[in-house]
């Protein structure tokens, strides 16, 4: 559905309970991370993660939202990236030694401005470029949230899970090759063609690459639970949350699709 100058309009219900969840779970993993004498961190964090529970139940028992409750909703979202960037730039100042990468801190902190942009404008494609520019713009976002959950995943992992690392390695090229291509092609929609064909192939080929990726997610969280692969990870929770954002781009896919075909050449 498509609206006005041609922006891609969001169920932000849907949008915010996903994403709310998300955010719980990040709060959660942070805490998990945290050196055990910053208890004040810790608490904070544990303080979130209860208000987002409760934010996350009060968003599933509702039908749609008000005003007023997207404005919780930011100011509980704003408040979470304030600590993000808090926790983050202790690590870059090395005032604290966390369990935590801070890549991961910041890739945390890139979803839920995202987010809030989102919310903010209540399309998929915010104001800032053409309609073009800004479905390839979530492609990015996207591309570049997966190559590091690869990285994670991979770092993680026993030094003795030869294959399974193998496995991402391989995958780890193969987004930061479409990572890179989605910029290029970024880029190149700033001339504003009228039709890009090659920006829908890549996109009909990102999708099973994406499917690939969602499903080794899954299957590493399966054997997690059933202990049959050895890792640093804190929480299998961490599989399942990563494998939730693959189907969430897999989801975002199918609408940034369906959009390209207005740049479609006719034949
Ligand atoms: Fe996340
Ligand atoms: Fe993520």
């Amino acid at each position: 559905m498509s609206h006005g100058r041609g922006d891609v309009k969001i169920d932000l219900l849907q949008e915010s309970r996903f994403w709310i969840r998300i955010f719980k779970e990040h709060a959660l993993f942070i805490k998990l991370g945290l050196p055990c004498d910053r208890t004040d961190l810790i608490n904070e964090a544990e303080g979130l993660y209860q208000e987002l529970s409760t934010l996350e139940d009060v968003l599933m028992a509702r039908r749609n939202l008000d005003s007023r409750l997207v404005q919780e909703i930011g100011a509980m979202v704003s408040e979470l990236i304030e600590f993000k960037e808090r926790v983050l730039r202790m690590q870059l100042q090395c005032e604290m030694y966390a369990n935590l990468f801070p890549l991961l801190i910041d890739h945390i902190r890139r979803e839920a401005v995202r987010f809030l942009q989102l919310l903010r404008t209540g399309t998929l494609t915010p104001p800032g470029g053409s309609l073009l520019t800004q479905l390839i713009r979530t492609e990015v976002f996207w591309l570049r949230i997966m190559r590091e959950h690869i990285d994670f995943i991979r770092q993680l992992l026993d030094p003795s899970e030869r294959t399974l690392i193998r496995a991402l390695e391989d995958l780890n090229v193969r987004f930061s090759d479409a990572l890179e291509t989605a910029r290029e092609l970024r880029s190149m929609s700033e001339s504003r063609p009228n039709y890009f064909n090659r920006a829908i192939r890549f996109t009909e080929e990102l999708e099973p690459l994406v499917r690939e990726l969602r499903d080794l997610k899954a299957q590493a969280f399966e054997l997690l639970l059933q202990c049959r692969i050895l890792s640093a990870v804190s929480s299998p929770l961490l599989l399942d949350h990563v494998r939730r954002e693959a189907d969430k781009f897999l989801e975002d896919l199918r609408v940034v699709q369906r959009e390209l075909g207005r740049f479609e050449s006719p034949r």
